[in-house]
């Protein structure tokens, strides 16, 4: 049973959807992030912090690897793996790629009272930082099975219009009269 994969910018409820969808379908849920944290017992600002990005690309990589040669899980990823081809092959082996998308002011809204993003942190006018990065990594973020706009939905309703694409119904055949 392949697994779904949650991909997108940070603050597009990855991690949030991939809990409640996880549930509903009674699969295991992983969040590359948690794993990497649990791994260091440190949290992400931190690893950036003592090791740099380059590093924490490198446990990313390394999560993505297990993760890939796991089924039927629903995990959720950190919003710069896709950044590496590598990753999005292997978890594409074995898995439907979704990208869950926003706009940038809504991403903004989303993490602004948020501490805990380094690369948000970092920047000087955090909209037209965000406005950039989504630019710069639209490619990678096109580069997926089936997207959703989370703009004006909730979580339930990701799900439901995730669930309720063709594509995806045929390869995770979900159970008749799930209940959304
Ligand atoms: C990152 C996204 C974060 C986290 C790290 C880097 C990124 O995850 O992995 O801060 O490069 O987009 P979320 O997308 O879950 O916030």
């Amino acid at each position: 049973m392949k697994n779904i994969v949650l991909t997108g910018f940070m603050g597009t409820g990855k991690t949030t959807v991939g809990k409640i969808l996880a549930k509903k379908l009674n699969r295991p849920f992983f969040d590359t992030d948690t794993m990497i944290e649990d791994q260091l017992s440190a949290s992400i600002s931190e690893i950036f912090k003592s090791l740099g990005e380059k590093q924490f690309r490198e446990y990313e990589s390394q999560v993505i690897k297990l993760m890939s040669s796991m089924d039927g899980c629903v995990i959720s990823c950190g919003g710069g793996v896709v950044l590496n081809k590598s990753n999005v092959d292997l978890l594409r082996k074995n898995g439907i790629i979704v990208n869950l998308f926003a706009s940038p002011q809504n991403i903004f809204k989303r993490v602004s009272y948020e501490d805990t993003r380094p690369l948000l942190k970092k920047l000087l006018n955090p909209l037209d930082g965000i406005k950039k990065m989504l630019e710069d990594r639209k490619t990678a973020y096109n580069n997926c099975d089936i997207a959703v706009n989370t703009d004006d939905l909730t979580p339930e309703q990701v799900i439901m219009a995730m669930l309720n694409n063709e594509e995806v119904k045929k390869i995770l055949s979900v159970p008749e009269g799930i209940k959304l």
